[in-house]
């Protein structure tokens, strides 16, 4: 999936009410399985960027358009909702949804089936949610795993919010992949903090996305963990066929990456 950014504008209110230009973006675009490292300093806008890429956040103004027309049919999903995968979304993980909460996911998913080409930041917030669901996978600066929940079952709650049926079997292959085969049914508390990172990266692969955001996700590694993590993200990111944006300030990481972007010469506002 491409991404495009187009006049992105995001601006935070200050503590003294002063509106502080956060990001100002005139142009960008990420191929459709290009891997992108983005840098910057502190305060540049790297996970503001990503949080709107995602649709975490809203722009003041400018397009993020989304193009899954390059994919192949059956790499996309179609966005209707069979009875028995809403009936995944209501059970999933023990919780059960409200029944008007999967009311408005099968509408809001056959809204979103209509074009190939989104732009997120015209999405209604519950839209947004299911887009990003189905087709972004977000490794977080703090990795945010459910405390209370195995690694297994940390992995298995990535998919509940899609619509798809979960499939166990390609959380346990993620949970291999990234070298937790022993480790599935211990929760976060009881692994290292490398583990716990290697759990959100299988985490955000469960969806099979379209593409991956990863916010500094080897920070908190030593540097031979830290290499063990990139390269588990970037095979991982290929093998489902996702593209890629990586922030890391860290050059021996983000040198690796095919495409370097320099948030001080992308994002006007920076600095
Ligand atoms: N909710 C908010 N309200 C006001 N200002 C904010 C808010 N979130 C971020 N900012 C400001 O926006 C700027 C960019 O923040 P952002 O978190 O995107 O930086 P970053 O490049 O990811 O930095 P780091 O490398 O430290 O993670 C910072 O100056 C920050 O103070
Ligand atoms: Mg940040």
């Amino acid at each position: 999936m491409s991404v495009e950014l187009f006049q992105l504008k995001k601006r935070f209110v200050a503590p003294d009410g002063a509106a502080v230009p956060v990001i100002d973006v005139a142009e960008f675009r990420l191929g459709d399985g290009e891997q992108v490292g983005l840098i910057g300093g502190s305060g540049t806008g790297k996970t503001t960027l990503l949080h709107l890429i995602a649709g975490i956040l809203t722009p003041d103004s400018g397009r993020i358009q989304f193009d899954l027309s390059g994919e192949s049919a059956a790499a996309v999903p179609d966005g209707s909702v069979k009875a028995s995968e809403s009936a995944a979304v209501s059970s999933v993980g023990g919780a059960t949804a409200p029944a008007a909460a999967v009311l408005d996911y099968r509408t809001t998913a056959a809204t979103l089936a209509a074009g190939r080409i989104t732009d997120i930041t015209q999405l209604s917030e519950a839209a947004r949610d299911i887009f990003r669901g189905r087709n972004i996978g977000y490794i977080f600066q703090t990795h945010h795993l459910l405390p209370g929940f195995t690694a297994l079952e940390n992995v298995l709650l990535g998919m509940s919010f899609t619509g798809r049926p979960s499939d166990p079997a390609w959380a346990k292959h993620l949970l291999k992949e990234v070298g937790l085969t022993d480790r599935l049914h211990y929760r976060p508390g009881k692994l290292s903090v490398g583990q716990q990172q290697r759990v959100a990266v299988a985490r955000a692969l469960a969806n099979r996305p379209r593409l991956v955001l990863a916010d500094e996700p080897t920070g908190s590694l030593d540097p031979k963990s830290a290499q063990q993590s990139l390269d588990l993200i970037r095979r991982l990111t290929a093998e489902v066929n996702a593209s890629l944006m990586l922030v890391s300030h860290d050059p021996m990481i983000s040198r690796q990456l095919p495409r370097v972007v320099d948030l001080a010469e992308l994002n006007r506002a920076a600095g």
